[in-house]
């Protein structure tokens, strides 16, 4: 795992895997480019202002949904409790488990993005003055273990987010198997997930009046300009975003506007006027769908809580003895 390297070879590691996954996504007939990739610092701050915008309901529907619903989650926390949160980003939606939950000791933050977890850590062991906080850099998809000396510990986990969209049905069943590996018998896991809804409300979420999220994506490209020696010219790319309702998917693309190459990672890749790079799958699934995927897992889906207009979930699972 990442977090057991020293600071440089973890560096060198994941420059490494970048430039191989670069090569690899735009090597296929269907370009593609591993969503986690976003998320180096400016990719963070520019969700951080997705969040904030008008149309992006589902961070401040899910905030809600959390407030209301925060007494239930605490009242199965036992004393001594670790929290662990998949995709942590700026733990904004931590505070309120935290608030609620003086039975946790640590915090265990897991995310790509090391600037986001020194600050989340920062700001939360001031405000929480008896919690821990121990970030884990890394991909959530390949932890197997958490650090032992808490493995006694009760263990809760939380995937806020939607996150769980960014994998499609089989994968977020290996995934969500993978938390319950993680996490252990007799854990609970919060998981919040975005619903199917009207094409227009989802299209303009993602499809925002200011382009920030035509920003977010195309600081994928700016990111291999500057980590992988790429030669992308950003103005010859645009954003979009498309629905498929039958699938119940947000997809996102970069665009290319003419006939040109680039290069990246020591290769030259060749675009078509109209070719498209996939960069995002957003699933939307159904609360039964969700509860489906879980059990799959292994996991027993227990309470859901919704927001009045229905447009965003928070599913509690447990992990069986
Ligand atoms: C949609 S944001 C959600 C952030 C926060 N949890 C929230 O609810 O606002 C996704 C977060 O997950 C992180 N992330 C995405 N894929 C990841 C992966 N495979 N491993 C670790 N972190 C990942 C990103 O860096 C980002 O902070």
């Amino acid at each position: 795992m990442d977090q057991e390297l020293p600071p440089d070879n973890v560096a060198a590691s994941g420059e490494r895997r970048f430039a191989t996954d670069i090569r690899a996504g735009l090597s296929h007939a269907q370009k593609s480019i591993p969503c986690h990739y976003f998320y180096d610092e400016p990719g963070s701050l520019l969700f951080e202002q997705i969040t904030q915008l008008d149309e992006y309901y589902p961070s401040r529907t899910e905030t809600g949904i959390l407030q209301a619903c925060v007494s239930e989650i605490a009242a199965g926390v036992r004393e001594g409790t670790v929290l662990v949160e998949f995709g942590s980003g700026s733990s904004v939606k931590t505070d309120l488990i935290l608030a609620a939950c003086p039975e946790i000791r640590v915090y265990i933050p897991i995310d790509v993005s090391t600037t986001m977890l020194d600050s989340a850590k920062r700001r939360l062991e001031t405000k929480f003055l008896t919690l821990a906080v121990e970030p884990l850099v890394g991909d959530f998809t390949s932890q197997t273990a958490l650090p032992r000396h808490l493995s006694q510990r009760p263990r809760l986990g939380f995937f806020p987010g939607s996150t769980i969209g960014n994998f499609g049905h089989e994968p977020a069943v290996a995934l969500l198997a993978g938390f319950r590996a993680l996490l252990g018998p007799r854990s609970r896991l919060i998981v919040g997930a975005d619903l199917r809804k009207s094409p227009e409300i989802l299209v303009a979420a993602y499809n925002d009046a200011a382009g920030v999220t035509a920003a977010f994506n195309l600081n994928l490209l700016g990111r291999i300009n500057r980590e992988l020696g790429g030669t992308f010219d950003l103005s010859a790319f645009r954003h979009d975003a498309t629905y498929d309702v039958a699938a119940g998917r947000i997809d996102m693309w970069l665009v290319s506007m003419r006939d040109q190459s680039a290069t990246a990672a020591g290769q030259t890749f060749q675009f078509a006027n109209g070719e498209r790079i996939h960069t995002e799958i957003s699933q939307k699934y159904s609360i039964e769908e969700l509860r489906r995927l879980a059990s799959r897992a292994g996991w027993k889906p227990d309470k859901v809580w919704t927001d009045q207009q229905g447009l965003f979930s928070v599913h509690e699972l447990h992990s069986p003895a």
